[in-house]
């Protein structure tokens, strides 16, 4: 697969579960409580893959290569979706964070996952989508067939130090969270 192919295939895992977070988050409208576990699993996935991992590898390996071929490395496209990066980063957090306090009804509580929620579905989903249809198209052009070949194996020296067992339990995770969520 080409490096593109790579992130594209990440994109499709990242979406399901960004789905599966619409979903949890329709349900936290009708004021259902999500499953137990629920959240620590999302955060889970979204730290360790949608972040660790795969921005990792655009932060790291693909951002500046592009930038190597002639993009620039600050506004649009690369500043742009490295800011959007760390916005996705203080969302999980407030993710993490999210808890009725001692004593509240939980479902007090609820206005405030949603919020979250939403913040999340909206931004990743953009995100997704810009990378999707503008980016790789992009770096389609500009990267040579040797640059995408040597990112591919890049990519898997990275999935190699992360360890192939920790991939697996977040590839998991993002089927487990699709099926809770329907
Ligand atoms: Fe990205
Ligand atoms: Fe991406």
């Amino acid at each position: 697969m080409t490096a593109c192919q790579i992130l594209k295939a990440e994109h499709d895992r990242i979406a399901a579960v960004v789905n599966a977070l619409e979903v949890i988050a329709a349900g936290v409208d009708n004021g259902q409580l999500p499953a137990p576990g629920t959240i620590a699993g999302a955060v889970e996935f979204l730290r360790g893959y949608a972040d660790q991992l795969h921005h990792g590898k655009e932060e790291a390996l693909f951002f500046p290569r592009l930038v190597e071929r002639g993009v620039p490395s600050q506004g649009c496209p690369i500043g742009g979706l490295t800011h959007e990066h760390e916005k996705g980063r203080a969302l999980v957090s407030a993710l993490a964070e999210w808890s009725p306090a001692p004593g509240q009804d939980p479902r007090d509580a609820l206005p405030a996952l949603r919020e979250i929620l939403r913040g999340l579905v909206a931004l990743y989903r953009d995100h997704l989508w810009k990378e999707d249809e503008m980016v790789f198209p992009m770096a389609d052009r500009f990267l040579t067939p040797a640059d995408q070949a040597e990112l591919s194996r890049q990519f898997a020296d990275l999935d190699q130090s992360f360890g192939p067992e920790a991939v697996r339990r977040l590839e998991q995770l993002a089927e487990e969270l699709t099926l809770t969520a329907g």
